[in-house]
């Protein structure tokens, strides 16, 4: 009896563990006011994610590498402009591939020149 009682919370503890892991696969949730969601497939959002890299890798002198983008978020920021909140992949110096979180300014069809990177941190 005591021992069967053990095991239902051994079980119980499992599924909450299930749980907490299935949160950290979902990953990171957009801020509040990036509402529509953009096609990471396409060549746009993959240009705005390399450009996230670019100017991180530059500002910290860190080779670094853009993989892939798995989610992006927009926000209006007013002006034509839109804040993009991506969560992407790329590889740093040691050839790691980690998860980063980055917010992007910048109006669409502009040249990348007048586009600014806001935040970029990794995730975990
Ligand atoms: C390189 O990236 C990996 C994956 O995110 C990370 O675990 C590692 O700490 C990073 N290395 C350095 C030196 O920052």
């Amino acid at each position: 009896m005591k021992k069967r009682s053990a095991s239902v919370v051994a079980v119980l503890a499992l599924l909450g563990l299930a749980t907490a892991l299935t949160v950290v696969v979902a990953g990171p949730a957009p801020p509040s006011g990036y509402t529509k969601q953009e096609d990471v497939g396409s060549d746009f959002i993959k240009q705005v994610g390399k450009f996230a890299v670019n100017v991180y890798k530059i500002a910290h002198m860190i080779p670094m590498s853009y993989l892939s983008t798995s989610q992006c978020w927009s926000s209006p920021a007013g002006g034509g402009a839109n804040n993009y909140w991506m969560v992407l992949r790329a590889t740093n110096w040691t050839g790691m591939a980690g998860s980063y979180v980055s917010t992007v300014w910048g109006i669409p069809g502009s040249e990348s020149k007048t586009w600014k990177l806001l935040t970029f941190n990794g995730t975990m």
